[in-house]
C-alpha cells in the first residue's frame, strides 16, 4: 500500500501543529506503524523537537528545487519506526526560489513521489509552516489529506474557516482533486474557561464529525518534552499528555481504518465515531 500523507496545517502559529505532528508520529510509531516527519517549516520546530540538530543542507529545499534526492535527506530519531526529514533556516529561501520555476504548486509533490510508492512506510506527516505560503500551497497540493490543529481561542473559527475554504479551493481547482479534510484536533484544551467550552461546542456544531473526539490538553510535560529533544511519550511515559496523544493516535488509526473500508466497501459499518456529539472535556491536568 503507498504510504498516506498528511500535513499538519492551520496559518495561525502557536496552535499545536509541530506539537501535534511529533507526538502524533511517535505515538503511531509507538503502534508499530512505519512513520516518517517532514519538518516544512523553516523554523525547524519539529526538528529540534526531535532531537536533531538544524543543519545546513540537509533540509528537502535542494530536493524541491530538484537537485538532490529525498531519499538522501532522511534521518533515524531516538524513536524506533520514527524517520524524519528535518529542516533548517535555508527552507526560508524556497519560498522565493520554487515560486519562480514551473509547476511551482508541484514541487513537493514531485519530490515526494519516491517515497510514496517504496512502500517504506505507512504515514508521512508534514509539518506546515504557520502561513498559507509556498511551502504550506506545496503541501496541500501533495498530500492526501489535513490534520487541523486548532486552539480553542477567540477567532478560532474565522481562522478554521480560512484553511477549510482553501482545502476546497486547491480540491476544485484540480491542483489536487483527492484532497480531504482529515479532521480538526482540539489542542491545550483548558476546559475551565468557558472560552474553550464554546468554541469547542461551535467547532463540533460546524465540522461534526470531522472532529476529533480525543482532545490535547494543556500540559506542562508537552511543552518541556521539545526542549529534551523527545516526544511526550518518551519525556514522561505517564503523563496526561502521553496518555491523550496516545488516544489520539488510537483514534487516528480507528479513523483511518473506517475511510479505507467506506472507500472499499459499498455498505460499511457505521462508526461510533461519527456521532455528531461533543467529547466530554479531558480532565484537569
Ligand atoms: N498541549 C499542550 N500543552 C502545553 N503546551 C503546549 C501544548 N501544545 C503545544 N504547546 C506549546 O505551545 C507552543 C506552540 O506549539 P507548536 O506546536 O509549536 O505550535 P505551531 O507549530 O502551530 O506553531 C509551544 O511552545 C508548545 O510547546
Ligand atoms: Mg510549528
Amino acid at each position: 500500500m503507498p504510504a498516506h500523507v498528511i500535513a499538519l496545517a492551520n496559518q495561525k502559529g502557536g496552535v499545536g501543529k509541530t506539537t501535534t505532528a511529533i507526538n502524533l508520529a511517535a505515538c503511531l510509531a509507538e503502534r508499530k506503524h512505519r512513520v516518517l516527519l517532514i519538518d516544512l517549516d523553516p523554523q525547524a520546530n519539529s526538528t529540534s523537537g526531535l532531537g536533531l540538530q538544524p543543519q545546513p543542507g540537509g533540509s528537502i529545499y535542494e530536493v524541491l528545487l530538484g537537485h538532490q534526492s529525498i531519499a538522501g535527506k532522511i534521518q533515524n530519531t531516538r524513536m524506533p519506526g520514527l524517520s524524519v526529514i528535518p529542516s533548517e533556516v535555508d527552507l526560508a529561501g524556497a519560498e522565493i526560489d520554487i515560486a519562480r520555476m514551473e509547476r511551482y504548486l508541484h514541487r513537493f509533490k514531485e519530490a515526494l513521489e519516491p517515497l510514496i510508492h517504496d512502500e517504506r512506510y505507512d504515514i508521512i506527516l508534514v509539518d506546515c509552516p504557520p502561513s498559507l505560503g509556498i511551502l504550506t500551497m506545496n503541501a496541500l497540493t501533495a498530500v492526501d489529506s489535513v490534520l487541523i490543529p486548532l486552539q480553542c481561542e477567540y477567532y478560532a473559527l474565522e481562522g478554521l474557516s480560512v484553511i477549510t475554504r482553501l482545502i476546497n479551493q486547491i480540491r476544485e481547482s484540480g491542483a489536487n482533486p483527492g484532497l480531504q479534510l482529515e479532521g480538526i484536533v482540539l489542542t491545550m484544551f483548558d476546559g475551565r474557561t468557558n472560552l474553550a467550552q464554546q468554541v469547542m461546542n461551535e467547532v463540533m456544531t460546524h465540522f461534526g464529525d470531522k472532529v476529533y473526539r480525543t482532545i490535547i490538553p494543556r500540559n506542562i510535560r508537552i511543552s518541556e518534552a521539545p526542549s529534551h529533544g523527545m516526544p511526550v511519550i518518551l519525556y514522561d511515559d505517564k503523563s496526561t499528555g502521553a496518555e491523550a496523544y496516545r488516544l489520539l493516535a488510537k483514534e487516528f488509526i480507528k479513523r483511518r481504518k473506517s475511510a479505507g473500508a467506506q472507500a472499499t466497501a459499498s455498505d460499511p459499518e457505521p462508526s461510533s465515531s461519527h456521532e455528531a456529539v461533543p467529547p466530554s472535556p479531558p480532565a484537569a491536568v
